[in-house]
């Protein structure tokens, strides 16, 4: 059992200081747990926002919006946890600046933490509706518990919910509102759902399925206003169709929280700039999760990436690092989302110039969409097919090159749609990538 008292790391410059953690998500509690399970022995300590045990983000558009779950959404670690590891939390306290010479952040309450190195874990916060009655009561977002359970509260049976927004977070709460009983419209500026993420099929089985539960879409909607009294009534459009509502969800995206980083100097650019170890522009400070931008080992491709497979995986990087360990190998990463009970698995990230080759029948309930990228396996979407969904993370990893004959035939497994010269008359081509 460690204590933060007594086993306190020595600094170079003689001062005993703990990792100091900047968030208490996925990423800045896995930072937590890794280093006491990497044996780093100084302190470590935990400050977050919110005054609550850190807990599990997924369930909250999800298990926890279901009629009859319990308001406890599960937690990351059980409180004794901490206790028992010797981390020490400061919750319901924020970080307000980092001085990097003294090394010493600077807390709401108004005492200082020094720190040994600093890690941020700041995660993203929803973006904020920016227009005509975004205030109002009955308007809402969702991204932390509170906003979970408040919204549960507003999605009675009968009521009307406009959802701005249709990705992850719109879509979810779409499917949990539809089966609570509301009456839902889903307003999207693309002209499909998930266009950030995914292809058309997906986008086009997706929007079936919410058909076939009663929710309505609207594409090519741009919201110009939120009107009411006392709270919110109506949700206008650019082309004057006006839509009532008693609640409205916003589901238009999230921003990485780096003003911390940013306004202590260092380099931000939509996230905080980290090599693969997680370090930052300063060698005392990492970041690691949502709210960094990194160069992909996979494809060297610039990204910030939304998932706690990353947030995780990053964590790793960085409790290696501070203990200088080995951290383990990159794992491709993968996101998942469910709708009406259907689960989207996704592994590797998707550009949209990618060449999508449909595996299987979406009208069956089962199929894949591989996205190949100058041939190769860059990404997959899996629809009940948890078989491709494995294979396919192994071959993105490897490089595969992929036949896309091969690939468009569902009952050849992906494994053996693997080539490395494919030779296929142009009408079998074309056919594959229809
Ligand atoms: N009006 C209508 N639609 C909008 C508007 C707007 N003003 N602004 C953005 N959108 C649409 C986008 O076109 C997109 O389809 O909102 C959708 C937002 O989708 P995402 O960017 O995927 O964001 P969101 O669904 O909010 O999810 C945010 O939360 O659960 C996590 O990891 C998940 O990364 C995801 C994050």
């Amino acid at each position: 059992m460690h204590s933060p008292e007594t086993t306190r790391h020595e600094t170079g410059n003689g001062t005993a200081a703990p990792v100091v953690i900047v968030g208490a998500g996925h990423s800045g509690v896995a930072v937590a747990a890794g280093l006491r399970s990497r044996g780093w022995e100084g302190g470590v300590m935990l400050i977050d926002a919110e005054n609550e045990v850190p807990y599990e983000r997924p369930p909250l558009s999800k298990e926890l919006l279901k009629d009859g779950a319990p308001d406890e959404s599960a937690v990351l670690r059980k409180e004794r946890f901490y206790a028992d590891k010797g981390i020490g939390r400061l919750a319901g306290i924020t970080a307000e600046s980092i001085d990097r010479n003294s090394r010493t952040v600077l807390l709401s309450d108004g005492t200082g933490q020094a720190y040994h190195r600093l890690v941020i874990a700041t995660g993203s916060r929803a973006r904020p509706l920016t227009l005509p009655g975004a205030g109002l009561p009955g308007v809402r977002c969702l991204r932390t518990r509170d906003d979970a359970l408040e919204l549960k509260r507003l999605l009675v049976a009968g009521a009307r919910v406009a959802i701005i927004g249709a990705g992850y977070i719109g879509l979810e709460v779409a499917a949990a509102a539809a089966a609570r009983g509301c009456d839902v419209t889903v307003l999207e500026f693309q002209d499909r759902v998930m266009s950030r993420v995914t292809s058309a099929p997906v986008s086009r089985y997706f929007e079936q399925l919410h058909g076939r539960h009663g929710v309505r879409f609207v594409f090519g909607a741009a919201v110009t206003s939120i009107d009411g009294g006392q709270r919110a009534e109506r949700v206008t459009v650019a082309d004057g169709t006006v839509f009532p509502a008693d609640v409205v969800l916003a589901g238009i995206g999230v921003l990485p929280n780096q003003e911390l980083a940013a306004d202590a100097g260092l380099e931000c650019r939509d996230g905080i700039l980290v090599d693969g170890d997680g370090r930052t522009s300063d060698s005392a400070v990492y970041a690691s999760g949502d709210v960094t931008r990194f160069t992909s080992p996979v494809d060297g491709a610039s990204q910030r990436l939304e998932c706690i497979q990353n947030a995780q995986a990053q964590a790793d990087r960085v409790a290696a690092h501070i203990t200088g360990q080995a951290a383990a190998e990159p794992e491709i990463p993968w996101f998942w989302t469910v709708q009406h009970g259907v689960r989207l698995q996704t592994a590797g990230v998707r550009q949209p110039e990618d060449e999508a080759i449909v595996r299987g029948e979406p009208s069956g309930g089962k199929f894949s969409v591989v996205y190949l990228r100058d041939g190769r396996l860059a990404a997959v979407d899996t629809i009940a097919n948890l078989a491709d969904f494995r294979t396919a993370k192994r071959l993105i990893a490897q490089g595969a090159r992929i036949d896309p004959v091969l690939a468009a035939d569902p009952g050849i497994p992906l494994a053996e749609a693997t080539s490395s010269t494919p030779n296929h008359s142009d009408a079998d081509l074309a056919a594959a990538r229809s």
